[in-house]
């Protein structure tokens, strides 16, 4: 079954809206798991001109190259690095919508290679900004993390200066230019370096290593991911933080979803992890609106609520893992095998 497909049956629903009818967009990261994703959207439901893929791996841009989903007359394969400034502002050129992907995402390389997240996630977003002002572009969207939340890890807090800069970024922006929105999510299911392909693998030998049963984590599919980017472009004000409900699953239950008789050795958490994620901040919760699938929070510098069909959440309100529906075995089965919808929380 092709999840993307199906999550595209909302067709005409997902076309870019105005001003960016048929837009040129660049994706950084676009030959990565979240990239690849959108690079499909935009290809085949989004009526862009012009779909630019920005990454630094020649052999992953070969490889997308020489794939059929992405054989394609609006696709640019473009190799290059955001810690490059001038690359980046000559990839810019003509360019109205930005999704910002790249990143350094995995904690213990972060822990171990601090000095690198902060190039590739901080400096690598300063220069996305300066560009994109540059080059006249009108829309940026950046993905950030749960991580990014009250951060643990080199990861996290890297993710939070990129809000930061960002939400600062769009408050100095004249009205001509460009908007900044971020999308803040949990884990994408199937992603490269996440636990279910490593339990994937453990499951060959019959044995899974399990940090902390009782850890539980959010987890996001496809479609929610492309919907969640989608209301990000189509609804943010600039400076607006999209979030969508999703739910979680204790790393028992995943372990159990995909290898029920395997043994499992715990091993205790790594450096940098928590037991539970969350997706918002109780300092955050007066500027959040509530919307059935999906919160936003507005930035301090939008006065009055720039989101006026969503309501308010009470004071002290923090969207946590341990308290979002928890996913059961089955449930977890279904969304891995690309047959359930992550439903609101
Ligand atoms: N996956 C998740 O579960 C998850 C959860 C929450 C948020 N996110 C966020 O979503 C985004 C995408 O994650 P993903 O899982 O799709 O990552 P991924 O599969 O590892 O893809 C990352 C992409 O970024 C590119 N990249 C890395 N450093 C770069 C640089 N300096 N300049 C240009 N391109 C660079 C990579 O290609 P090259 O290495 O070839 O350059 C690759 O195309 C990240 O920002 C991540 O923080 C992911």
């Amino acid at each position: 079954m092709d999840v993307f497909s199906d999550a595209c049956q909302e067709a005409g629903k997902m076309a870019l809206p105005e001003p960016l009818i048929g837009a040129s967009v660049l994706v950084t990261g676009g030959t990565g798991t979240t990239g690849k994703l959108l690079v499909r959207w935009l290809l085949e439901q989004s009526g862009a001109s012009r779909v630019i893929v920005f990454s630094r791996d020649e052999h992953k841009h070969h490889d997308m190259l020489r794939d059929p989903r992405f054989q394609h007359p609006a696709l640019h394969s473009m190799v290059g690095d955001i810690r490059d400034l001038r690359r980046l502002r000559h990839a810019l050129e003509g360019v109205s919508l930005l999704l910002h992907t790249a990143a350094m995402k995995h904690v213990s390389i972060a822990e171990a290679n601090p000095t690198e997240a902060v190039r590739t996630n901080i400096e690598g977003t300063m220069n996305i900004i300066e560009a994109s002002r540059d080059a006249g572009v009108l829309r940026v969207i950046a993905h950030s993390t749960d991580k990014a939340v009250q951060p643990a890890c080199i990861y996290g807090a890297t993710k939070l200066v990129m809000e930061k800069l960002l939400i600062r970024a769009d408050a100095e922006s004249g009205k001509d230019g460009p908007r900044f929105d971020i999308v803040r999510h949990g884990n994408l299911i199937g992603s490269r370096g996440s636990v279910i392909p490593l339990f994937q693998e453990q499951m060959k030998s019959g044995r899974l290593t399990l940090t902390d049963p009782e850890m539980t984590r959010f987890w996001i599919d496809d479609e929610t991911l492309v919907s969640i980017i989608y209301r990000a472009i189509v609804d943010g004000k600039g400076g607006d933080i999209f979030i969508p409900k999703l739910p979680a699953c204790r790393l028992d239950t995943l372990a159990q979803a995909i290898a029920q008789d395997a043994t499992i050795e715990i091993i205790g958490a790594r450096p940098g992890e928590k037991r539970h994620e969350a997706l918002t901040d109780p300092v955050e919760a007066s500027r959040i609106r509530q919307f059935d699938d999906y919160l936003v929070i507005t930035a301090e510098h939008r006065s009055g609520n720039s989101h006026a069909g969503g309501a308010p959440v009470t004071a002290g309100y923090q969207f946590r893992s341990d308290q979002a529906p928890l996913l059961e075995v089955q449930q977890m089965r279904d969304i891995i095998d690309g047959n359930f919808r992550t439903e609101p929380a």
